[in-house]
């Protein structure tokens, strides 16, 4: 029998579709009404790699300040990044920004409304582009992430591991989309992969697809899909440098644009090395003493960084970076990593 989810999950999205600040509910859809594109690309560029729980705050912040894309795209680069941190993986914030002023320089300010247009700009991959297609467009693109190739792999049962599988979950899925209410469709399979076929203890008792799902029938759906044995993470270590000058400011640097936390304020330091210790480059003659180590996880590595303070004079002068009030420091707008770095200088 060939299996074709569409209509078991359209209804239950009628019934359960969670209620999202960038939602257009399943019955306003129905009379007509169209999401706004910028905030279903905002929505989607956040939602990467976050959960909906975090997203919410930042998509109200972002959308109060810069309600359209001509705003986001006039809007000094900063700004946004500020507006970002604590939300991570910052490529995500420059290319927002790049993406809003293509979208303005090349686009009138419109967004596309194709697959294929959106995927030139910056920012916009395979997944964001059918996210946007699909939902702000109701154009029949598959959507592809994990909760997608999760309901993929359970329902067709597809034993064998990932990432090998993934070229043949997005066929699956692919051959699921439909013709009719894509859009809908789309968040659909997204919500009943967030809310019950779950990573781990999936609902299966009220699952709107149980009776065709082939991973459920075998007793399986729980395990799939299965990984291959992830490698670990390796540690890199660093040093950064906490200079407290004798009014309490403290100095803070912009990082280059290009590589991790690119662009955004933090403590200066030397690069994050595989081997301990890091070189070490402190951003002024002092009297520098450790105050401890920070840990922090990225997706590829886990970062042990120590943390050197020094106490110096109010004329102090560094070559690079800027002199920054204390009780400012603490409220920057700093990466995770660098907040846990000043909290322990500080202490
Ligand atoms: N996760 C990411 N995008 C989503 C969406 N549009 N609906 C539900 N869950 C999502």
């Amino acid at each position: 029998m060939t299996i074709a989810l569409r209509d078991d999950l359209l209804n239950w999205y009628d019934k359960h579709a969670r209620s999202l600040p960038w939602r257009v509910p399943p019955a306003e859809r129905a009379r007509g009404v169209m999401p706004d594109p910028y905030r279903v690309w905002l929505s989607e560029i956040m939602l990467q790699q976050t959960t909906v729980a975090t997203v919410k705050a930042y998509f109200e912040r972002f959308t109060a300040r810069w309600p359209d894309v001509v705003a986001l795209a006039e809007s000094p680069r900063e700004e946004v990044l500020k507006e970002w941190a604590g939300l991570g993986y910052y490529a995500r914030a420059r290319n927002l920004h790049a993406c809003a002023q293509a979208v303005v320089a090349g686009h009138g300010g419109r967004f596309p409304d194709t697959e294929e247009a959106l995927l030139t700009l910056p920012g916009i991959g395979r997944y964001t582009a059918a996210a946007v297609a699909s939902i702000a467009f109701d154009r029949p693109a598959p959507v592809m992430d994990g909760n997608v190739e999760r309901v993929m792999a359970r329902v067709f049962a597809v034993g064998e591991t990932l990432p090998g599988i993934k070229p043949q979950l997005y066929a699956l899925a692919a051959s699921q989309t439909p013709e009719l209410r894509p859009g809908d469709y789309a968040q659909a399979v997204m919500d009943l992969g967030a809310t019950i076929c779950t990573p781990r203890n999936p609902a299966c008792g009220i699952c709107p697809v149980m009776t065709v799902c082939e991973g459920r029938k075998a007793g399986i759906a729980a395990e799939l899909p299965r990984k291959a044995p992830k490698k670990t993470k390796p540690t890199r270590f660093g040093v950064c440098y906490l200079a407290v000058r004798a009014d309490g400011a403290v100095l803070l640097e912009e990082r280059p644009d290009a590589g991790l936390l690119g662009g955004m304020t933090g403590l200066p330091g030397g690069a994050w090395t595989q081997a301990q210790p890091a070189e070490e480059c402190p951003p002024l003659v002092a009297d520098w003493s450790e105050r401890g180590e920070v840990r922090h996880t990225f997706t590829h590595f886990h970062l042990q960084m120590m943390v050197m303070r020094a106490d110096v004079d109010i004329n102090a002068t560094a070559p690079a970076g800027r002199w920054v009030a204390h009780k400012d420091a603490a409220s920057q707008a700093l990466p995770t990593v660098m907040k846990k770095a000043l909290k322990l200088g500080l202490a």
